[in-house]
C-alpha cells in the first residue's frame, strides 16, 4: 500500500482532527527512522504509522482496536505481515511480539510521539524550542497526559536499545521538521 492509499483509509476511518494528527506525527517519527535505520524501506514505515491506530475511533476497545483494523487489511490484500505483525504489536495486551525493527521503532515512536505532541500543547513556542529535558521532566510528573503510559514509553525504548535523551530529541526534530502541517508550532496552534 503506498502513502496515498494509507492516508485516504485512515481519512475514511478516522474523522478526529486528533486522531488523524496523532498517526501523521506516527509515520513523521517512522520515516525519520527509517530514513537512517532502512532508507528503501521509508515509505513503508510511514504507512504503518499512519495506518497503527486506523481503526480506534470506531473501534477503540481492546476487544477490537487493532483487532478490526488488522482483519480489514489483510482482507485489502495490499499490506504484508510484516506490517501487520507491527500494527498488532503496538497493543501491549495483543500478544504480539515486536519483534522486527518496524515494530520495536513503531511501539517505542507512538506513545511517545503523543507526548511530545502533549508537550507542545502546552507551550508558548510549541515545538520550536521543546528540549528532551523538558520532556522527561513532564514524564515524571503523573496528572500531566496522565493517558499517556510512562511505562510503555520506558519499555518500547529499551526493546529499541536507544538512549533515551537521543531518541527523545530525534522524534523532536523529526517532528519539528514537519511542525507547521502537524500543527506543533506557535503559529499553527
Ligand atoms: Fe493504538
Ligand atoms: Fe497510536
Amino acid at each position: 500500500m503506498d502513502l496515498a492509499t494509507a492516508r485516504d483509509l485512515m481519512h475514511l476511518w478516522v474523522q478526529s482532527p486528533a486522531l488523524r494528527i496523532h498517526m501523521e506525527c506516527v509515520a513523521a517519527c517512522m520515516g525519520a527512522v527509517a530514513q537512517r535505520e532502512a532508507p528503501e524501506q521509508e515509505e513503508r514505515w510511514r504507512v504503518a504509522g499512519l495506518l497503527h491506530d486506523f481503526d480506534y475511533e470506531k473501534h477503540p476497545t481492546a476487544a477490537e482496536h487493532p483487532f478490526v483494523g488488522i482483519e480489514h487489511l489483510r482482507s485489502r490484500g495490499d499490506v504484508d505481515e510484516e506490517m501487520l505483525n507491527a500494527i498488532l504489536g503496538h497493543a501491549t495486551y495483543s500478544g504480539t511480539p515486536r519483534d522486527t525493527p518496524m515494530a520495536k521503532t513503531l511501539f517505542a515512536v507512538d506513545e511517545l510521539s503523543g507526548f511530545i505532541v502533549a508537550c507542545c500543547k502546552v507551550r508558548p513556542n510549541g515545538i520550536s524550542d521543546l528540549a528532551p529535558k523538558s520532556v522527561k521532566k513532564k514524564l515524571k510528573v503523573d496528572n500531566f497526559a496522565a493517558g499517556c503510559d510512562r511505562d510503555d514509553i520506558a519499555t518500547a525504548m529499551a526493546e529499541l536499545q536507544v538512549d533515551p535523551t537521543e531518541h527523545i530529541q530525534f522524534c523532536i526534530d523529526a517532528l519539528r521538521a514537519d511542525g507547521e502541517r502537524l500543527g506543533l508550532m506557535p503559529s499553527s496552534q
